[in-house]
Formats: structure tokens, C-alpha cells, sequence
């Protein structure tokens, strides 16, 4: 059996990703507030190193490895969404590289695509000055910048990792329903959401991404490295067909 590590397992596309991979007969360590195998916060630097730490002392060793803890667009303060997003899932991904010798896959999002990256302020150590000027549309732009800033540094490492013989990629799913969507759902950005009909029109459901993020840790996926799949009915396509 494989050991993966998993952050964000206590819920949505994490615990999708967990309770699958360990039907297949693998151990999951779990990473999450709560739980989970080892509880740490990832928005403080704090919690990062103990959420390192506590996977190591299980393992030594990793065959896998899925970063997808995250906050939604909702959350009261934006710059937690960067910390945890951005600063939190690199933090885990750099802390378990040199304990890894099979593959990463870190959960992006469609909005990293609505941000360039010479136009993302976290590329200059500026988000929190744009973001206190940002207004009601804050915790999107945050949002849309940490999973954009994600996507880059997973790009970023293609070699230093690709060198070690540990692949990486991201999912970048569309509107999943999961119990982050239903919070935003319940927010003032609600309608935004509702108004966000992909051609497959529905929601995605964990399962989907999950199938795909073990798809991405396994060794069918042997030559995929450092690529970003958007899981999300079609939307990138149907917004922006000439793009890609
Ligand atoms: P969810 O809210 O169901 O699960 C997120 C998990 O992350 C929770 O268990 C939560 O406790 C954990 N988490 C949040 N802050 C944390 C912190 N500071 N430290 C440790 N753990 C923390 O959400 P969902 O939808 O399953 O999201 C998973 C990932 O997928 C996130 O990165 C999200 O941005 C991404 N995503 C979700 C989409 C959706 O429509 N649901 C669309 C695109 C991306």
C-alpha cells in the first residue's frame, strides 16, 4: 500500500480524494483544523511547520501527496484566503518534497486562469495593500490571486522536481459541490456563483476531481508533469475558446 498524504481531508474534494484512496487499500494521512490524522493551521507559519512535522512522524517517507485545503471567495478577511490557499499549500508542498519520491497534485482552480500573473500583486509581495483597497470584491480578487500565485509556483518547481523524479501538477476544477461552494452560495457572491453555467450544467461532485487526482498520482500518469487540468463542464472553453 502507498502512504499519501492529503490536506483539507476533512471535507469536500479532500475527503473525497481520502475516503477513495483508502478504499483502494492506501494509508492516508490526513491534514485538516480537525479530524484528521494530524490537526495543524495552515495559515499561520505555525501550523505549517507542525502540519510538516506531524506527517513526517508518520512517515518518513511519502508516495503521494495531494495539497488541497482551502478557504472560499466568502471568508470574512482575504488575506487569510491568500495564507491558506497560497503560502499554506506551498509551505507543505516545499516541507514534503525531500520525503517524497512518487507524485504531488495541488488543487488550483478555474479562477487561477482570471488573473495574470504580471498583473497578480502577490508576484510583487503586494496583495495586502491591493486587497485593503479592493473593496466588496476582495475576497474574490484574493481568491482569484492565490490560486493563480499556486499554479505559477507548482510550474515554478518542474525542475527541481522533475530532476528528483517527483511529478507535480494541478487540478483547476469549475464549481464543485461541496460544502465551500454551498458556503459561498450563502454569501453576498451567491448570485455570481448561481450565474456560472457551465455547458455541462450541473455541478461537479468530489468523486470527479477525485478520480482525476488519483489518476495524477498514479503511475498511468507517468509523463505528466507540471500541467494544470481544469475539471470544470466546460466553462474555460465556452468563456474563452481561443485562449488556452
Ligand atoms: P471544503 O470547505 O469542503 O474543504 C476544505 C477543507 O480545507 C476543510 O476541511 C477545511 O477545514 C480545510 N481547511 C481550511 N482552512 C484550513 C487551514 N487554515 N488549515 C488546515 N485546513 C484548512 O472545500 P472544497 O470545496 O472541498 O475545497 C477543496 C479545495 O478545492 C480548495 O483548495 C478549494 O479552493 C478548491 N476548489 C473548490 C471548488 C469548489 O467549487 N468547491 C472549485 C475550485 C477549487
Amino acid at each position: 500500500a502507498d502512504v499519501i498524504a492529503v490536506t483539507g481531508s476533512a471535507s469536500g474534494i479532500g475527503a473525497a480524494v481520502a475516503s477513495s484512496l483508502r478504499a483502494i487499500g492506501h494509508e492516508v494521512i490526513g491534514v485538516d483544523l480537525r479530524d484528521a490524522e494530524v490537526c495543524a493551521d495552515l495559515s499561520a507559519v505555525d501550523g505549517r511547520k507542525a502540519a510538516v512535522s506531524g506527517v513526517l512522524e508518520r512517515s518518513g517517507e511519502l508516495d503521494g501527496l495531494v495539497v488541497c485545503a482551502g478557504v472560499g471567495p466568502h471568508v470574512p478577511d482575504p488575506m487569510m484566503i491568500v495564507e491558506v490557499n497560497y503560502r499554506g499549500a506551498i509551505a507543505v508542498l516545499d516541507g514534503l518534497f525531500p520525503a517524497l519520491r512518487g507524485a504531488a497534485v495541488a488543487v488550483s482552480s478555474s479562477a487561477s486562469t482570471m488573473t495574470k500573473w504580471a498583473e497578480n500583486p502577490i508576484s510583487r509581495g503586494e496583495e495586502a495593500a491591493a486587497l485593503a483597497e479592493a473593496g466588496q470584491y476582495a475576497g474574490h480578487l484574493a481568491y482569484s490571486w492565490s490560486k493563480n500565485a499556486l499554479t505559477v509556483a507548482v510550474r515554478q518547481r518542474v525542475s527541481q522536481w522533475g530532476a528528483a523524479g517527483v511529478r507535480l501538477n494541478t487540478v483547476a476544477p469549475g464549481a464543485v459541490d461541496t460544502p465551500l461552494l454551498q458556503a459561498g452560495l450563502g454569501s453576498r457572491f451567491g448570485d455570481a456563483i448561481r450565474n456560472y453555467r457551465a455547458p455541462i450544467s450541473r455541478h461537479g461532485r468530489p468523486d470527479e476531481i477525485a478520480s482525476l487526482i488519483r489518476y495524477l498520482l498514479g503511475p498511468d500518469a507517468g509523463y505528466i508533469h507540471g500541467a494544470q487540468f481544469l475539471i470544470d463542464g466546460g466553462s474555460d472553453a465556452l468563456l474563452r475558446p481561443t485562449e488556452f
